[in-house]
């Protein structure tokens, strides 16, 4: 990552990265073959992690709806498909290369476009560079067998609109809804999660008549602002910008950004726009309006939400330090309902069979059955295994001692307080549950 002025802060992302990697949240792609630049891997937390994060997501606005279909498309698709959409002649970044070193730099960030930032060398005029990462479809090698990687998830809905319809038969509004990776040949790949190259988009068309494009722009950004709170992301620190003509992308007549407060600046974390009927009308998509009974071309609004950005987001707010016996300890305060494990039993002793038996069978082996993400931690002595938790995130520590035996009672200790309560085993289920909701 690259050293930024503010060391503090600076500190704060490699506090992160550090952490991430140690407590197996995500990795460098290709690590052991030097990185490749813009990639992640994800490890056993990580996945956790994303996958509660995907999962609200998709329980508000899919499964907690009567107007939203699902999709999951292919994401090679027909060149056809970026052609019209625009992309193919579009989809591109300012870029200069230093006539020197020959490294390349996105033109709009940087302070001084005439000078080489890293060997003073020459900057040479800006080009534009097309994001989109091309490949072959089957053996041939001619024009026609050029696809891309999708760099939106939104174009796998536009060309299902007419099946979706056709399947459904929704009335307007309705919406599409679907989670997958994007992939952007970013020029200058940075700032850990925030700018990749392969990443996941959780996107939402939102069909409506034209008359009614405004009221929906300002439902659906409650319903984002509401939904970035449920996944704990600190609300203070995010920012509603209305985006200048100039900066909109080809597709959008208005777009709302989410900014959030990284530590290395203030920038977009989610985004709103308004399509207009900008994508249907040229894939030549209509749609029957039976209450004006004529064909129409239904507009858009698109509330798009990045998945690594969210995890991102949620991290840094989710991160603090406070000390605790003498000792800074690290912990993030993910909220229950996403953290990836939601509590870990711990035998106090692991050489005494009886409370490992007891605290396996009585309290891992149950609670593991009814909600999967629970830990089991008998490494180390109890203070290294609440500061391992802490920095996993883990809501709550289960503790099973010799008074366990006679009372069938356990000691469970709050993440953020580091307050411990005796709970009742039969009871602990219900405790549990209360806590996620
Ligand atoms: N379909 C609209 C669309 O793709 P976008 O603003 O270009 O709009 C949507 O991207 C979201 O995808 C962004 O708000 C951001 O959260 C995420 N995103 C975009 N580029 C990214 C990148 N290079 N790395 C990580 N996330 C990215």
């Amino acid at each position: 990552m690259k050293k930024e002025k503010n060391t503090e802060e600076n500190n704060l992302m490699e506090k992160i990265v550090s952490l991430c990697k140690r407590r197996g949240f995500i990795f460098q792609g290709s690590e052991i073959y030097g990185g490749l630049a813009g990639t992640f891997d994800w490890g056993h937390f990580g996945v956790a992690l994303k996958n509660n994060i995907k999962q609200a997501w998709w329980k508000r606005f899919v499964d907690g709806r009567r107007d939203m279909y699902g999709v999951d498309a292919a994401i090679l698709m027909r060149q056809e498909v970026w052609q019209k959409s625009g992309h193919v002649a579009g989809f591109a970044d300012p870029m200069v290369e230093c006539d020197k070193c020959k490294k390349k730099f996105r033109a709009d960030q940087l302070e001084d476009t005439k000078k080489c930032a890293d060997c003073g060398g020459k900057l040479g005029a800006v080009m534009k560079f097309n994001m989109m990462f091309a490949t072959k479809v089957g053996a041939s090698d001619d024009s026609s067998a050029t696809s891309y990687l999708r760099p939106e998830t939104a174009q796998g809905m536009f060309v299902n609109f007419k099946n979706t319809v056709d399947a459904f038969h929704p009335r307007l509004p309705f919406g599409m809804a679907q989670i997958g990776k994007a992939f952007r040949n970013e020029i200058t790949p940075r700032d850990f999660l925030f700018r990749a190259r392969e990443f996941e988009q959780m996107e939402i068309e939102y069909f409506t008549r034209e008359g009614d494009w405004e009221k929906y722009f300002e439902y659906w950004k409650d319903e984002m602002l509401e939904w970035m709170e449920e996944v704990g992301i600190d609300m203070a620190k995010v920012h509603e910008l209305e985006v200048p003509k100039e900066d909109r992308a080809h597709y959008s007549s208005r777009t709302v950004d989410f900014e959030f407060d990284f530590p290395f600046g203030k920038k977009e974390l989610f985004g709103i726009a308004y399509r207009t009927d900008f994508d249907l009308k040229n894939h030549e998509l209509d749609y029957v309006d039976e209450e004006e009974s004529k064909k129409i071309t239904p507009h858009v609004i698109e509330p798009t939400f990045g998945v690594d950005r969210a995890v991102l987001a949620i991290l840094l707010s989710a991160y603090a330090e406070d000390e605790k016996e003498g000792e800074v300890r690290s912990f993030l305060k993910f909220k229950p309902s996403i953290a990836p494990v939601i509590c870990a039993v711990s035998p106090l002793l692991k050489n005494k069979p009886e409370l490992v038996e007891y605290a396996n069978t009585k309290v891992y082996a149950p609670l593991k059955a009814e909600f999967g993400r629970v830990a089991w931690d008998d490494n180390g002595n109890i203070g290294k295994r609440y500061r391992r938790q802490d920095e996993i995130g883990t809501p709550f520590c289960i503790v099973v001692d010799f008074d366990t035996l006679t009372d069938n009672s356990v000691t469970v200790r709050d993440r953020d307080t580091g307050k411990q309560e005796r709970v009742k085993v039969a009871d602990l289920r219900n405790y549990i549950k209360e806590k996620i909701n």
